[in-house]
């Protein structure tokens, strides 16, 4: 596997690739990987010859008092681990070279995919995902992207993106893979104390909660959205950020499901804050 740091390389290799008549598949990451981030690769791999997973650490989706310094790296495990799952070239950049000085662009998707749930909790934060999206698909040019269910508004933003900036880029959305006890796996669930730990997969259980109701028959968000609510209030340690309702396309908020929705949630556990959603009916992904 190679391991691509100047932002010249990975047009050269993905060049390379399409020249023998390969496709390229992409994983854009910010690292620390888990077995959610593998099964991305796997599914790229499914989809494309030749795969490339992206380790960056990407400073402008971070707001202010945000986890950038202590976001958890680790950069020989997780080059063992591409390797392992067959990548063929990891692609780590420097932040100085991504955003020289000079840098002031910013990718903006406005309206209602940007307006509520993460968007909303996190001015900015979809602006930087975004941006470093779009550059990570001219860096790489890939012929095929693959992102998580896991974020789902992030999910959605980029389709945005990708249509709106007409980029030849294919968007696939994965499931999310979840531990044991059903907590989404994510790399900061390595912030919760064990008590957290035990606690966390709350999330879950309160997306389950709502499920069973929608399948009663069940169509009114309140009632839907207050059952989850009030089932993390069973864990103590838990407090909720948002636990919201809202069109599966649009992700403007829903007071009477008639089309696919999204219910999503985000939890604090101390200064970590855990995200989780489902799909009302739950039959995949976005
Ligand atoms: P990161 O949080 O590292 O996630 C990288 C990719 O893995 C995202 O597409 C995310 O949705 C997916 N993912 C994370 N946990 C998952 C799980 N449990 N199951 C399935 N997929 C999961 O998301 C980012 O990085 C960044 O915002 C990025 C897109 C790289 C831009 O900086």
């Amino acid at each position: 596997m190679l391991v691509l740091r100047s932002l010249e390389e990975p047009r050269r290799f993905a060049r390379a690739c399409r020249a023998r008549g390969e496709r390229v598949g992409l994983v854009p990451t910010m690292g620390y990987l888990h077995e959610g981030h593998l099964s991305l690769i796997r599914e790229a791999k499914r989809r494309a010859r030749r795969v490339v997973v992206t380790l960056f650490v990407n400073p402008t989706q971070f707001g202010a008092g945000e986890d950038l310094d202590r976001y958890p790296r680790d950069l020989e495990r997780d080059r063992a681990l591409c390797e392992a799952e067959g990548a063929d070239a990891l692609f780590t950049p420097e932040a100085r070279d991504m955003y020289p000085p000079s840098h002031a662009t910013r990718v903006n998707v406005s309206g209602t995919l940007t307006s509520g749930l993460c968007g909303a909790k996190r001015p900015g934060h979809f602006a930087g995902v975004a941006t470093v999206v779009t550059k990570l698909f001219n860096l790489c040019e890939p012929d095929v992207a693959v992102f998580g269910q896991k974020d789902a508004q992030q999910a959605a933003v980029i389709k945005r993106v990708t249509a709106d900036l007409d980029l030849p880029v294919e968007i696939v959305v994965a499931p999310i893979v979840r531990e044991r006890d059903g907590l989404a796996m994510s790399s900061r669930n390595v912030y919760l104390s064990p008590e957290e730990r035990a606690q966390a997969p709350v999330l879950k259980r309160s997306l389950d909660a709502a499920a069973a109701l929608y399948r009663g028959g069940e169509r009114r968000s309140r009632v839907i959205v207050e059952a989850a609510r009030s089932h993390i209030g069973s864990a103590p340690l838990a407090k909720v950020d948002y636990m919201e309702m809202v069109d599966a396309g649009s992700l403007a908020p829903v007071d009477v499901l008639e089309g696919p929705a999204l219910l999503a949630v985000a939890v604090y556990f101390g200064k970590t804050r855990l995200i989780d959603n489902t799909l009302l009916p739950d039959d995949g992904v976005m």
